[in-house]
């Protein structure tokens, strides 16, 4: 056992240093090489510890709504975009002392509150419009992930793209693609000139939206470059990228411990002290099978891996070892950072996870940990114990 992992308590996500600068380096290139700029989506991956981090490389973040956006001004030094399929006056006009770019999902919104934006920001003010390409790439459960699905609440359609409608506004938004690869970066981009090129002529910025999986080894990376770069070229926009997976894809995992093994079933069942519905939830919900450290297709020792909660499907998936594992043994369930943290629920009153980080010269440290109060605070007000 590696020493680190022999400090870390269980449950934990342990972020790791040394895959997130790899990961960092990816988007520098972009950077340098298209002139965009990338924020970090913080919906995907919000461990604030770890903001100055991406601070060095990123240009800012963006938000989904006021909380991620008060996170961003307190802790990233940065440009902060909030984008939301409907935002309320309240939230709107709370969100404006955080930040001048803002992106309407429709255009009685955009018309309901792009006048207070001007208003508040002046020339500084960047407003921007969600586009729907109504192009499906998004192979992986399209019902849950693809925004150009039928019936997608997401954006106007090209035809709403009237002179009046792009006079307001100084940006458009295009949020399209999830862990795609490059082919659809590309396919995304050559569309959206095909698709609206009066439209491109007329904003000075483009943003990308998030999903371009630039970190996968089988992206392209040269391919995208080449199509932002052709972009810019064509219609003189600014463009940004707004990824989250991308930016964490493989950056940390889940270390669980087993704390008992059902040996009578065809194949025994490990449980762990995490769970995929509180801790691991795009197991469940795309569904998909996460790596896990040891597994071998030819492993003597097969194991489901399974959730301490109630719900009969709290499963990681099957996995063969070359050895039998053991109560007490640590699991480490691999590219657990993004989407997790940010989803973490304590259903059955699971304890909440450490969050860790691993130095890049191998020191464990815990940034926090969590406890009874973490899970009674979300359920009441505080009320005098019930003692007799
Ligand atoms: C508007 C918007 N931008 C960016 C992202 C980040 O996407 P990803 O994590 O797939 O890169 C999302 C994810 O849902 C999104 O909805």
């Amino acid at each position: 056992m590696t020493q680190w992992l022999s400090r870390v308590q269980t449950p934990a996500y342990v972020a790791d240093i040394k895959a997130l600068k790899q990961n960092l380096a990816v988007a520098a290139r972009i950077k340098k090489e298209t002139g965009c700029r990338i924020l970090l989506a913080t919906k995907s991956f919000a461990m604030f510890e770890l903001f100055p981090l991406f601070a060095a490389t990123l240009d800012g973040t963006t938000a989904s709504g006021l909380y991620e956006a008060k996170l961003a001004h307190e802790h990233f030094h940065g440009e902060i975009h909030a984008y939301s399929p409907a935002y309320s006056e309240q939230e709107l006009q709370d969100l404006l002392p955080l930040c001048n770019h803002l992106y309407f999902n429709s255009l009685a919104q955009l018309t309901r509150y792009g006048p207070l934006c001007r208003a508040v920001h002046g020339a500084d003010s960047r407003l921007g419009l969600r586009v729907n390409p109504q192009l499906s790439l998004v192979k992986n459960n399209p019902n849950l992930y693809d925004p150009s699905a039928a019936g997608s609440r997401f954006g106007v359609f090209q035809e709403s793209l009237t002179p009046d409608v792009l006079a307001a506004v100084d940006a458009l938004h295009v949020h399209n693609l999830c862990e795609n690869m490059a082919d659809d970066s590309v396919r995304l981009i050559h569309h959206l000139m095909t698709m609206m090129p009066k439209a491109l002529e007329a904003v000075d910025t483009i943003n990308l939206g998030g999903g371009h999986y630039f970190t996968h080894p089988d992206y392209n990376v040269e391919a995208l470059i080449e199509a932002l770069n052709t972009l810019q070229m064509r219609f003189k926009v600014n463009i940004i990228l707004e990824p989250g997976g991308a930016l964490t894809f493989n950056g940390g995992h889940m270390v669980a411990s087993i704390l008992d093994i059902v040996d009578d079933r065809e194949v025994p069942i490990a449980i762990l002290d995490a769970s995929p519905t509180c801790h691991m939830p795009d197991v469940l919900e795309m569904p998909y099978r996460p790596e896990v450290v040891g597994d071998q297709p030819d492993g003597n020792y097969r194991y489901v891996l399974a959730g301490k909660t109630c719900l009969s499907g709290d499963v990681v998936g099957t996995y063969a070892f070359d050895l039998p594992l053991q109560v007490g043994d640590k699991i480490i369930i691999k590219d657990m950072l993004q989407y997790t943290i940010v989803k973490t629920t304590t259903f059955n009153g699971m304890p909440l996870p450490d969050l860790g980080v691993l130095d890049e010269d191998g020191t464990y440290r815990v940034v926090h940990s969590f406890g009874y109060e973490d899970f009674k605070q979300r359920l009441s007000q505080t009320r005098q114990p019930l003692l007799v």
